[in-house]
């Protein structure tokens, strides 16, 4: 085509453009003021009707850009794909200017003039990055987690992004899993109020332009997968299902999530994205949700590996099961148009999936202004900004969970010699943890620098790398994220010289840190573990640190929960800091020179060995319990090398501080009906610093159709008392928080005797008893 004949073409192509922007914003501009939904559908419809079968069947499709990927790509060219209507978003893309040129071609170039969503893996922060999830949690604090996606959403919008791949919500009760740092841990009542607090935090009324569409994710069970292995079978009771693995899902539905996202797992045999009962019966006609449903990456094509058939057979499959959009794959692009021909498929399921991908893009208020995220002047001002960061900041320190502090060895003195040893001392590349796509990886403060910036002249400090992550160089090229090493080096120098050099500094030091753990890439996707120790060339190392007789600290990076015996039983002082964002270092110095009080609690319980997992508080008596604070009977259920107990439990963590609590007091021992139970205990803060604890409502079903938990939590709130200080805390309980799904699945509480258990952690309670009738 000559350059002439191209610029004609060019012009009749905006001037037809332009009118039908007119006609549509025209409708729109009404439609966005209109909250009813009535105007919604009725735009909805209008628009479909203008619409061909192929331009339905391109908005189910989510074809990734390829910035970052978690599996292989199989999309083909995407510009002409948008431009010939053959796309309904795109992900793994970054950078406002790109998204808004991809945009225009959508909704200029296109026929339909449909906008594009833009979709990115926002798990915990954007550039502005927080404490990975599983820290987040530790924080039991829902005001900071909600505005932590409050700030997330802010900086993605502003850089062109409508839509995050999360809350992650996925019950975890095993810490092999890589992605265990991906959800809040192992508890549906807590995991229920994150993903409430995030889904808020993300979407807000979707008002503004800087609320985003949330995606909960992985609907369902995806965190029970078998043995810990990613992407692995998962097999449950419907009973654990509905008590245990569904309420966080639920929870974000209530909350009002925009999108689901299909899991790869099986679910009763049935890949979760085929598995019509799960994406409809249960999510759509129990819980009422009416967003979209997104596959997994690829979570289609997969469904031929399961065992379910070729490519037709499996994207006719996810249509009629209830998936709306297809990432990635290209099943529904390829293979619609020949099932509804075949009459495989109706035309009313595809209508019925495209309508659900155009309300969300409706609700975002993108029909009204397409380019509603793509602000450039917001993308400069408003992304890794210095008030964010400072959240980040507070939000790291409260993350943050002391296991152990023997004789108040912590708070370190700004004063002396301190050494700092580890692989990951001076990381800065490591702090943002995994799945941090939009993250500058290496802008992040390592803990050299936050050490150095609060000591200022007042001390020195020393710093050795002592040894690579692990002594297995072929093992650290297979921890990768995204594929991509991220350009971690290895350090070239024998073990022994880079161990002499560390002792060398440790000898001459009053105090020890040593950063050590996991790297960032030994948890999130495809990063399972079958050993949760520390690397042995880092504890080696720690071992020999402890030898030169000084105090060690260890300020522990994981992922995940790890075991750590050794460790508990030989170092005074351990600060489990996850990993903490972009201002992790600064964070760590606030902690460990006691500028902040640590109050993080434990959402995973820590086992003693990888033997013992799953490990879980809220687990069955059985019927040969073990009685507490006994280790082995014969024919009891234990072991007979270890004992039952976690070595960290779920809800723990230290403070500076020290807390007691005072027995339950209740309102009245007998409760009919809806009265309302108050259990209050009288929380001290009896040492010497000003510190916030996390005090936990936990309630046992003691007689029940259906064996119940030894305990569940049901409520809990974070308190900060100063040095000296008491309060009490009161807890209102209601039948409401007793109920539960019988084996019938059915919903409801039932009369009896309830032990009613309040305290720091879920193994130290006080406890009593009340009788509930009807
Ligand atoms: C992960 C999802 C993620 C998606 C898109 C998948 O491999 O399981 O959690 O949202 O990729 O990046």
């Amino acid at each position: 085509m000559t350059k002439q004949n191209k610029f004609n073409k060019n012009r009749w192509r905006l001037a037809i453009g332009l009118l039908l922007t007119v006609v549509f914003t025209g409708a729109s501009a009404q439609a966005g003021t209109d909250k009813s939904g009535k105007g919604m559908d009725a735009f909805i419809t209008t628009l479909m009707s203008r619409m061909t079968l192929e331009e339905k069947i391109g908005q189910l499709n989510l074809p990734s850009a390829g910035e970052f990927t978690t599996g292989t790509a199989t999309n083909s060219d995407i510009g002409k794909n948008v431009k010939e209507g053959r796309v309904g978003g795109l992900f793994n893309i970054k950078g406002v200017d790109k998204i808004k040129a991809i945009q225009k071609v959508a909704v200029e170039e296109s026929r339909m003039k449909i906008p594009m969503l833009f979709g990115m893996d926002v798990i915990h922060g954007y550039e502005t990055t927080f404490p990975i999830p599983l820290g987040l949690s530790c924080t039991w604090n829902m005001k900071s987690i909600e505005q932590s996606a409050r700030i997330a959403a802010t900086e993605a919008s502003a850089d062109g992004i409508s839509w995050t791949f999360s809350p992650m919500v996925d019950i975890a009760r095993d810490p092999r899993w890589g992605r265990v740092s991906e959800g809040n841990g192992e508890d549906p009542y807590l995991g229920s109020q994150i993903a409430k607090a995030m889904v808020r935090g993300y979407q807000g009324d979707y008002s503004q332009n800087t609320n985003i569409m949330a995606c909960v994710k992985h609907y369902a069970l995806y965190g029970a997968a078998e043995a810990g292995r990613d992407y692995n079978t998962v097999d449950m009771s419907h009973l654990r299902m509905y008590n245990e693995y569904f309420p966080p899902y639920k929870a974000a539905v209530d909350a009002g999530v925009g999108s689901v996202m299909a899991s790869f797992n099986v679910v009763d045999g049935i890949p979760a994205t085929g598995n019509r009962w799960l994406l409809t019966d249960v999510l759509r006609k129990q819980w009422g949700f009416n967003g979209f449903v997104v596959t997994d990456y690829t979570g289609i094509n997969e469904m031929t590996d399961h065992g379910m058939g070729d490519l037709q057979t499996v994207s006719a499959l996810a249509l009629k099961a209830g998936v709306d959009m297809d990432m990635v794959g290209e099943g529904f692009l390829k293979t619609l148009k020949k099932s509804l021909r075949e009459k495989k498929i109706t035309l009313a399921e595809i209508n019925a999936a495209c309508r659900n991908v155009l309300a969300a893009k409706y609700k975002l208020g993108l029909f009204t202004d397409p380019y509603k995220y793509c602000n450039a002047e917001r993308a400069k001002t408003e992304i890794y900004t210095p008030e964010n960061r400072k959240i980040a900041r507070q939000i790291a320190a409260e993350s943050f969970v002391l296991l152990k502090n023997d004789k108040g060895v912590l708070p370190l003195k700004k004063a002396g010699k301190i050494a700092l040893i580890g692989p990951l001392a001076d990381a800065a590349n490591n702090m943002a943890g995994t799945w941090s796509v939009a993250t500058v990886q290496n802008r992040s403060v390592s803990v050299l620098r936050g050490l150095k910036n609060a000591l200022g002249n007042a001390a020195t400090i020393a710093y050795a790398k002592g040894c690579n992550l692990t002594g297995d160089a072929a093992l650290e090229e297979r921890v990768t994220m995204f594929g991509k090493t991220l350009n971690r080096e290895r350090d070239t120098r024998t073990p022994e010289v880079m161990k002499a050099e560390a002792l060398k500094i440790a000898n001459e030091s009053d105090v020890i840190i040593a950063a050590m753990g996991e790297s960032a890439e030994f948890s999130g996707e495809s990063a399972s573990r079958t050993d949760l120790d520390i690397p042995p060339v880092q504890q080696n190392l720690l071992k020999a640190l402890v030898k030169t007789g000084k105090p060690v600290v260890l300020v522990l990076f994981a992922g995940r929960p790890l075991t750590l015996n050794w460790e508990q039983q030989k170092l005074p002082a351990i600060l489990n800091v996850w990993f903490g964002g972009s201002e992790a270092g600064a964070a760590i110095a606030d902690v460990l020179f006691g500028d902040v009080n640590p109050s993080g609690k434990l959402t995973m319980s820590f086992p003693q060995n990888v033997g013992q997992i799953p490990l879980y508080y809220a687990h069955l008596n059985t019927g040969r319990p073990l009685p507490e604070g006994k280790w082995f009977q014969k024919f009891r259920s234990n072991y007979l090398d270890v004992s039952n107990d976690p070595l960290y439990p779920f809800g723990y963590g230290l403070s500076y501080t020290t807390f007691t609590y005072s027995a339950i007091t209740i309102s009245s021992k007998s409760l009919k009906g809806s009265q309302v139970l108050k259990a209050s205990v009288t929380l001290t803060n009896d040492g010497k610093y000003d510190g916030a604890e996390v005090v936990q409502l936990y309630i046992r079903d003691l007689v029940g159709s259906i064996s119940r938990p030894v305990k569940e939590l049901k409520g809990f709130q974070k308190i900060w008392l100063k040095a000296g200080a008491s309060k009490t805390v009161t807890f209102d309980i209601t039948p409401e928080d007793l109920k539960f799904y019988n084996s019938q699945l059915k919903y409801d509480w039932e009369p009896g005797a309830f032990e009613i258990m309040i305290g720091g952690n879920s193994r130290d309670v006080k406890s009593t008893q009340v009788n509930w009738e009807r």
